[in-house]
């Protein structure tokens, strides 16, 4: 085939070669962090510096055919996919820029050269139109007498409700960037007589190429400004232009689909015609791959929210054609077989990204088949076909069960769901949040914009001077016995919760003593929260500030060894794991990171031990103030999330690690003593957590567990060395005795069985048996039941036994008689008689009295009551 996409793709940059540009590769599909975009969404997001003017870019003319993903803000495809056959959330956008030099008329004619002439794409003049902003009159002109196009070839493209701008031939970025009028070229899917084109009806033609004139820079939502430098910047989407190469009626059609698609029914035997849920799975599987390559994990915010609502999306449609197995994570392979720009970027991820998919998959079935047993546990009851919109809120808030999912459930059982009703329900939900968000927001702030010095690295307790005083978050000038309230002082030795470490604790004493319960930043400020316990302090009181340097010593040992452990999970798992959250108090730390494999017991022991091992070099930290962005260059860890001042404090331990932190250390590492891993564990798809206690806490840990196993050792009379194949032995043993013990069990259940027989007596033509048997297990009893059942039909059978002075009764009710005896209305009649403790089914019940009862009695009660039944 001459026009596979890899050829496309190749013959779009050699013909741009040919005009004199670089070629440059795609992009990041994660944009720079000064971009406001969540994901690349255009060929033009790596030089949106080079638009405004803001920097020059080495080459003046360049071509890309770079990675995009459109799956929110201005430009989202993410509901058309499935529905569209023109439609990807990923897609490669083909693209030639133009960064000052040219301009309209050789844009024009580039594209014009590329598509028409029968070197390149040779599609026939006459299946072209073209838009055109209704105000460019220059590009109209250039259309219609250089290019020599028909007017009723070039549509005017006005503004949407009159507002400047706002128009389809009007390209922007985002809600703010570089922006200006375009025009695009449109291919005739058939010819209409009057060449009359709905521009949004696909069966009749579809947007090829678009040929934005960047003149704006949007700077926000009313203000346009223009630019000093007016640049070109083209986009084509691959897949759509091999659509119309390659002579298909979609995007889905074309060479790399139609392989993924075989794939997906081959591999999973499908034989459907729901191709709507095949392009579905198709489209996501390819996104979802390449977000993952960029190290984005699932998770319920931003980057990582999306791959998830994709992931789970293909994961619904993969229910909808009723594939029973784990499919999504098995169709990496096609994807990277499919991808001739990448393959081998992608081959060396290929394990990564499989995990990744693959716990994804995992964790969600388990939501899916919660949701599914809930539905269908709730559907049989249902009176009528209409489901509770709170009951779909519940599944979807609370077990995480897709909306759409129970709708498809819904439809495929006839069942109706009001969806005004669904609908303001969330409304109401997510606005009651939003305020009861605000709420603990404002309770815990206070506004100053007084700041105060932190001067708590070396120092414990320092003289300072009160500046402010908060209670009820209201600035006061005292604060009084009892009160509790937040306490500004010029300089603290209180470290302000920051960093995963908690706050400090202590006392500010004037002649009175304010209780220090917790440390908070505000701003620029640090809060003393606590309560004050007799007399007064007033603003400008000289006190002492004292934090509790005990629990300040565990507090360090413990973020010293966060740092340790950091390099040593990188250095043991061998793999760039990225810190995902930490908490550091002074019983214990926690430390969350990326991570996609299983953490192996002797890697776990590895890590403790490197870590030990750092500790006992008993190295000295040094810390220093610098520059950022000097902080960046030379390597030091940063969290990629977190907003940085400009000047930093850097922690180094040798050059075993290196973080920018505001953390309090140790001075030496040796003063840690010894660490333990108290535990491990994934906690979310691809993300573990480790727990370590240090110090004096980590021995007790251990001396605990040597105690446990000492314990052990004496329970079961044997030495240490012998622990293991002794336990082993028991278990053996233990097996062994159950064997033969069930054994014995049937015998004496047959026995009994036999002679139970012998009691059988008739209440009319009903066979009855109560009897008292000396087998103490229910398990036991109930199989004996079930047994006697099979011989005396029909029949109501009684049989109990004492118990530490109680007597334990089990029912059982022949099918047959079950319409009007049940074994609950037995253990009714004995509750009756001795305040029993029961329940059961209709054919089999048990129950346990109170104290020790006349039986006699109750045997005729119960007698009497079938009686009257039959
Ligand atoms: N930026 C324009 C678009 O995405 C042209 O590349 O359509």
């Amino acid at each position: 085939m001459k026009y596979t996409t890899k050829n496309i793709r190749n013959m779009f940059l050699n013909f741009f070669k040919k005009k004199k540009h670089k070629i440059i590769c795609s992009g990041s599909l994660i944009p720079n962090k000064n971009s406001n975009l969540l994901f690349t969404n255009a060929g033009m997001n790596q030089f949106q510096d080079y638009f405004l003017g803001k920097k020059t870019y080495p080459f003046s003319k360049v071509a890309t055919s770079q990675r995009c993903l459109r799956t929110g803000g201005k430009h989202n495809d993410l509901d058309q996919v499935g529905y569209s056959d023109y439609h990807n959330t990923f897609f490669e956008m083909l693209g030639n820029f133009s960064f000052g030099t040219y301009f309209k008329k050789e844009s024009i004619l580039y594209a014009w050269e590329l598509l028409t002439d029968e070197k390149w794409f040779n599609i026939p003049k006459e299946k072209l139109f073209v838009t055109v902003y209704h105000q460019d009159y220059e590009t109209y002109n250039i259309w219609n007498k250089i290019i020599k196009l028909s007017t009723d070839n070039i549509i005017k493209v006005y503004d949407k409700e009159n507002k400047q701008y706002e128009s389809d031939n009007f390209w922007q970025m985002g809600d703010t960037g570089p922006c200006g009028p375009c025009t695009e070229i449109f291919f005739k899917k058939k010819n209409h007589k009057n060449n009359i084109y709905n521009l949004d009806d696909k069966k009749q033609c579809v947007e090829i190429w678009n040929i934005v004139f960047i003149q704006f820079n949007k700077v926000d939502k009313h203000n346009v400004i223009p630019l000093n430098t007016i640049s070109v910047d083209t986009g084509m989407g691959l897949e759509r232009i091999a659509s119309v190469l390659q002579n298909v009626e979609s995007n889905y059609q074309t060479d790399i689909f139609k392989k993924i698609i075989n794939y997906i029914r081959d591999t999973n035997s499908l034989i459907t015609e729901n191709t709507q849920s095949l392009h579905v799975i198709a489209d996501h599987i390819r996104a979802a791959v390449f977000i993952i390559k960029e190290k984005i994990i699932p998770s319920n915010e931003g980057r990582g929210y999306i791959l998830r609502r994709i992931i789970r999306r293909a994961l619904c449609h993969g229910h909808k054609l009723n594939i029973k197995n784990h499919f999504l994570y098995k169709l990496v392979n096609i994807i990277i077989e499919t991808n001739h720009n990448e393959t081998k970027q992608l081959k060396d991820e290929k394990n990564y990204i499989t995990q990744i998919l693959k716990n994804e998959e995992l964790q969600f079935q388990t939501t899916l088949n919660n949701g599914l047993n809930f539905l269908n546990k709730k559907i049989k009851k249902l009176k009528n076909n209409n489901i509770n919109h709170e009951l779909i809120f519940y599944l979807y808030d609370t077990l995480g069960f897709p909306i759409e999912l129970t709708k498809d459930f819904c439809i495929d059982n006839n069942i109706q769901i009001n969806q005004k009703k669904l609908d303001n329900f969330i409304l109401n939900k997510n606005k009651n949040r939003k305020n009861q968000n605000k709420k603990n927001i404002i309770n815990n702030i206070i506004y100053t914009n007084y700041t105060s010095k932190f001067c708590g690295y070396k120092k414990f307790e320092v003289t300072a001077v009160v500046k402010k005083i908060f209670i009820n978050n209201q600035e006061k000038i005292k604060i009084l016995k009892n009160e509790t309230g937040i306490i500004i002082l010029d300089k603290t030795p209180f470290f302000g919760e920051s960093g995963g470490q908690i706050g400090d604790t202590g006392i500010i004493s004037h002649n009175d003593i304010f209780h220090v319960q917790d440390t908070q930043n505000f701003m620029n400020t640090i809060g003393h929260i606590g309560t004050l316990s007799s007399g007064k302090i007033k603003i400008n009181d000289t006190v002492l500030a004292k934090i509790n340097t005990k629990k300040r010593l565990l507090i360090q040992n413990n973020h010293t060894t966060t740092h340790l452990l950091h390099t040593a999970l990188k250095e043991i798992l061998k793999y760039p794991i990225e810190q995902k959250g930490s908490f550091i108090n002074e019983e214990y730390l926690r430390f969350d990171f990326s991570y996609p494999y299983t953490i192996k017991i002797n890697e776990i022991y590895n890590i403790e031990h490197l870590i030990n091992q750092n500790i006992q070099k008993n190295i000295i930290i040094k810390d220093q103030i610098i520059d950022f962005q000097q902080a960046k260059n030379e390597g030091y860890i940063f969290l990629e999330n977190k907003i940085y001042p400009s000047k930093v404090r850097i922690l180094s331990i040798n050059n075993i690690s290196k973080e920018i932190c505001k953390g309090t250390h140790v001075q030496q590492t040796g003063e840690i003593g010894i660490v333990k891993i108290i535990s491990y564990k994934s906690i979310s798809s691809g993300i573990k957590r480790i727990e370590i206690m240090t110090g004096l806490q980590a021995l007790q840990k251990i001396q605990t567990q040597e105690k446990n196993i000492k314990n052990i050792q004496n329970i079961l009379q044997t030495h240490y060395t012998s622990l293991i194949p002794k336990i082993k032995k028991i278990i053996t043993d233990h097996e062994k005795i159950k064997k033969e013990n069930n054994y014995l069990n049937q015998i004496i259940i047959k026995y009994q069985e036999k002679k139970l027989i012998k009691k059988i007596k008739k209440i009319k033509t009903i066979n009855f048996i109560m009897h008292e048997v000396n087998i103490k297990n229910i398990k036991s009893i109930k199989i004996l039941i079930n047994l006697l059942k099979k011989k005396i039909y029909p029949g109501i059978i009684i049989l109990f036994y004492e118990s530490h002075k109680k007597y334990i009764f089990v029912i059982g009710v022949t099918k047959n008689l079950t319409m009007y005896i049940k074994a609950t209305n037995i253990i009714q009649i004995i509750h009756e008689n001795t305040n029993s403790i029961g329940g059961g089914k209709s054919e089999l019940a048990q129950c346990t009295s109170e104290n020790i009862v006349n039986i006699i009695k109750i045997k005729e009660n119960i007698q009497n009551w079938i009686k009257s039944k039959i």
